[in-house]
């Protein structure tokens, strides 16, 4: 087989495995509460290019900028709903608002090893507005755990 057959053949293999962001794996990877938000359609828009919208899966998060959103909603679901069920979603909107314009070790909430796998996340002052932010946070906060 010459190589650009290989690319024809492996390569699609390839693209339908890898963590992706496309819109069709994230339907069929994690439950939403309703159909396409608009914080869904900005977290694809202004941050999936880091953040992955389907879960890696072993090497595949070796291959990737940042931690997926699964990571990212489960770490902000368990700071920000307290014991009791309550979601704290203007606390959660301020400090996404606050960590995407000023990305800080020491305000981070994600791992230790998740940060030093991937290093601290650049600031996206300039490039998303606060009102993104919070259809975005809105989005985050409202993914369902499987
Ligand atoms: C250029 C790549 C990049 C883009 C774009 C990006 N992020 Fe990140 N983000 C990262 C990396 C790397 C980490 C892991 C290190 C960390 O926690 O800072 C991260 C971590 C996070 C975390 C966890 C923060 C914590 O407390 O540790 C949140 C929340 C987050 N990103 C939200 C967003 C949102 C929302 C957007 C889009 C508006 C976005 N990111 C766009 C690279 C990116």
């Amino acid at each position: 087989m010459n190589l650009k057959a290989l690319a024809v053949f492996v390569l699609p293999a390839f693209g339908f495995f890898a963590c992706n962001n496309s819109a069709e794996s994230l339907q069929t990877h994690l439950s939403f509460n309703s159909k396409i938000s608009k914080g869904e359609k900005l977290f694809e828009e202004k941050c999936s290019l880091c953040h992955s919208m389907r879960p890696c899966v072993g090497s595949e998060m070796y291959s990737v900028t940042g931690p997926d959103l699964k990571m990212i909603s489960n770490s902000l679901q368990q700071k920000f709903v307290k014991a009791d069920g309550t979601l704290h979603l203007e606390e959660a909107n301020s400090f996404l608002a606050d960590y995407v314009y000023f990305p800080d070790q020491t305000k981070a909430i994600m791992e230790q090893a998740v940060i030093n796998r991937y290093g601290i996340m650049p600031s996206l002052k300039g490039s998303v507005t606060e009102e993104e932010i919070k259809h975005i946070s809105n989005f985050i906060m409202t993914i369902k755990s499987e």
